[in-house]
C-alpha cells in the first residue's frame, strides 16, 4: 500500500525524534558543519534526536497531569488503517525543528503578484464575503471557459460542465466519490501522489498499480492494458508528473485514448502543472492536456490548480472540466463535501486568469529556477535526472551512501540542512531507487544557499 510507505517512514522519523530506536547508519560521509543549521549540529557522532521539541512540563510534571485531555473510549475502525503523517508534513517539520532549508514540501518561499491581492481585497470591501453559487461564480468559469478554448481548443460550457473547487485535493477526491462504486477497480501509476489512493480507499474503491519506468517515469502501456479489467472504473493520470517532472507525450495521450475507448472507463487528468512544461522550443514538448484529445476528453474530469499557476498553494482554489453528464454527478457530490468555494477570491480570479501573460509567462518563470538550481548542484555528488515539466528535481544520491532514500532525507536535513522528499514514498511498497526529489519553486537565495551546502556532500 502506498499509505503504508507512508506510514512507515513518517512513523521512522517520529522514531527518530521521539526515542532514538533507529541504529545509525555510518555510510553517510561526515559533513562539516553548515552555517544556519540549529539541529544535529555536529556530523554523526551526535546523538540524531538533538533536535525536536520535549513536551512542556512545570516543576518536572507534564501540563497534561494538571489539565484533563478528552479521551476516545472505543476502539476506532479506521477506514484509511495504513495512513499517518504524510512524508510532506513530517519533512517539512523536521525542516523547521531543524532550522533547514526546506524543499521537501511544494509550495514557493516568494509572493504572489500584488495586484492579485488587491483583487481580493477590493471584491471583499464590495460585500462579496457570502456563498458564492454552488458550481462557481459566473465570472470565473467563463474566464476559465475562454481560457481553456484557446489554449487547448476544446469548448466547455461554463454552466454544465465547469465546476470551481477547493483546490485539485477536493476536486480529485469528489470525482472519485461520485463514479467510483464499493468494488470497482482504479488503475494509478507509481510514483504516485499521494492523495489518490486514500480517495480510492474511502470511496470503497481497489487501487490497481502501474508502474511509471524508472528511470524515465514513462508509462508502459503493455502494463497498463493488463491492469484493465471489467472491475475498471477509472483511470487517474497525472502530467506534468510529481514527483518525476515528466511530461506525457502526444502518443502517451493517444494511448489513453485507444485502451478507454469503448469502455464505461472514466478518466481523471491531474494537470495541476498545466502552465509548467520546459524547453518547448528545443524539444517541441508541450502540455497534452486530456482537452486536446475528443475521444479522451468525453470520458475525463480534467483538474486544475490555482494555487500553483498563481503561487496561492495556501488557497485551495482549484477546478474541473468535464462533460455534462459527468459533470452533472460531480456536483451531486461537490455539493454535500464542500458546496460553494471562497467567493472573493474566485471574483478575484475571474479578472486574473483573462490577463494571458500570467500564466503564460510560468514556464519561463520556472524554467529558469530549474536552470539556477540545476547549476548550483553541477559539481555536487548528485546525479540529476531530467525535468521536463512541474517544480520538482530529482536528484540520485548513489554516490553519496547507500542507505535507504528515507534514511538519506532524514540526515541530509539533520546535519546538511536541506529538506528534500525521498522517492520511496510515493509507492505502495517502497521502491528505492536512491532518489530524492527537491522542489525549486523558491527564490534565488534560497536555492543558492541550499546549493551551497549540497555541494559539501
Ligand atoms: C500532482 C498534484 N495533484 C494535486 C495537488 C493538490 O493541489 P491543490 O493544492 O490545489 O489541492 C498537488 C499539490 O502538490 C499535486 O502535486
Amino acid at each position: 500500500m502506498a499509505r503504508s510507505a507512508l506510514i512507515e517512514n513518517a512513523t521512522l522519523l517520529a522514531e527518530a525524534r521521539v526515542g532514538g530506536r533507529r541504529r545509525r547508519d555510518d555510510s553517510f560521509p561526515p559533513i562539516a558543519p553548515g552555517p544556519g543549521r540549529s539541529c544535529g549540529a555536529g556530523p554523526l557522532s551526535v546523538p540524531r534526536l538533538a533536535c525536536g521539541a520535549g513536551s512542556a512540563t512545570i516543576g518536572g510534571a507534564s501540563i497534561s497531569d494538571f489539565v484533563p485531555v478528552p479521551r476516545y473510549p472505543a476502539t476506532i475502525s479506521s477506514r484509511l488503517p495504513q495512513v499517518g503523517t504524510t512524508i510532506f508534513t513530517v519533512m517539512s517539520r523536521l525542516a523547521n525543528e531543524c532550522g533547514a532549508i526546506n524543499l521537501s514540501q511544494g509550495f514557493p518561499d516568494f509572493s504572489a503578484a500584488d495586484a492579485l491581492f488587491e483583487l481580493v481585497a477590493r471584491h471583499m470591501r464590495a460585500g462579496h464575503n457570502q456563498y458564492a453559487p454552488m458550481a462557481g461564480a459566473a465570472p470565473l468559469r467563463e474566464a476559465i471557459a475562454a481560457k481553456v478554448e484557446e489554449l487547448y481548443g476544446a469548448r466547455y460550457d461554463p454552466e454544465a460542465e465547469i465546476t470551481v473547487t477547493a483546490g485539485a485535493t477536493q476536486a480529485i477526491f469528489t470525482a472519485v466519490a461520485a463514479m467510483v462504486h464499493p468494488g470497482d477497480e482504479v488503475i494509478v501509476f507509481e510514483p504516485v501522489y499521494d492523495s489518490y489512493v486514500p480517495s480510492i480507499e474511502l470511496n470503497g474503491g481497489t487501487a490497481r498499480y502501474a508502474r511509471l519506468r524508472f528511470p524515465d517515469y514513462r508509462p508502459d502501456w503493455s502494463e497498463v492494458r493488463a491492469l484493465v479489467s471489467p472491475r475498471t472504473r477509472m483511470i487517474i493520470v497525472n502530467t506534468p508528473h510529481n514527483p518525476s517532472g515528466t511530461v506525457w507525450s502526444a502518443a502517451d495521450m493517444e494511448e489513453l485514448e485507444r485502451i478507454t475507448r469503448d469502455t464505461g472507463i472514466v478518466v481523471v487528468a491531474d494537470e495541476v502543472y498545466e502552465h509548467i512544461v520546459f524547453d518547448r522550443n528545443t524539444r517541441q514538448c508541450r502540455h497534452e492536456s486530456a482537452a486536446r484529445y475528443p475521444a479522451l476528453a468525453e470520458r475525463t474530469f480534467i483538474v486544475s490548480s490555482f494555487g500553483k499557476t498563481y503561487h496561492v498553494t495556501g488557497w485551495k482554489i482549484g477546478y474541473v472540466l468535464a462533460p455534462r453528464e459527468l459533470t452533472t454527478e460531480f456536483r451531486k457530490a461537490h455539493q454535500y463535501i464542500v458546496f460553494a468555494v471562497n467567493h472573493p477570491v474566485q471574483l478575484a480570479l475571474a479578472e486574473f486568469v483573462a490577463q494571458r501573460e500570467r500564466y503564460l509567462g510560468l514556464a519561463d518563470f520556472y524554467q529558469a529556477k530549474r536552470d539556477f538550481f540545476r547549476a548550483q548542484l553541477e559539481g555536487s555528488r548528485f546525479r540529476l535526472l531530467a525535468c521536463a515539466g512541474t517544480y520538482f528535481q530529482l536528484a540520485g544520491f548513489e554516490a553519496i551512501a547507500d542507505e535507504p532514500d528515507v534514511a538519506f532525507a532524514e540526515r541530509l536535513t539533520r546535519e546538511v540542512g536541506v529538506a528534500a522528499i525521498p522517492v520511496s514514498v510515493f509507492y505502495r511498497e517502497p521502491v528505492d531507487h536512491k532518489v530524492i526529489r527537491f522542489c525549486f519553486a523558491k527564490s534565488e537565495n534560497t536555492l543558492a544557499a541550499a546549493g551551497e551546502r549540497l555541494r559539501r556532500v
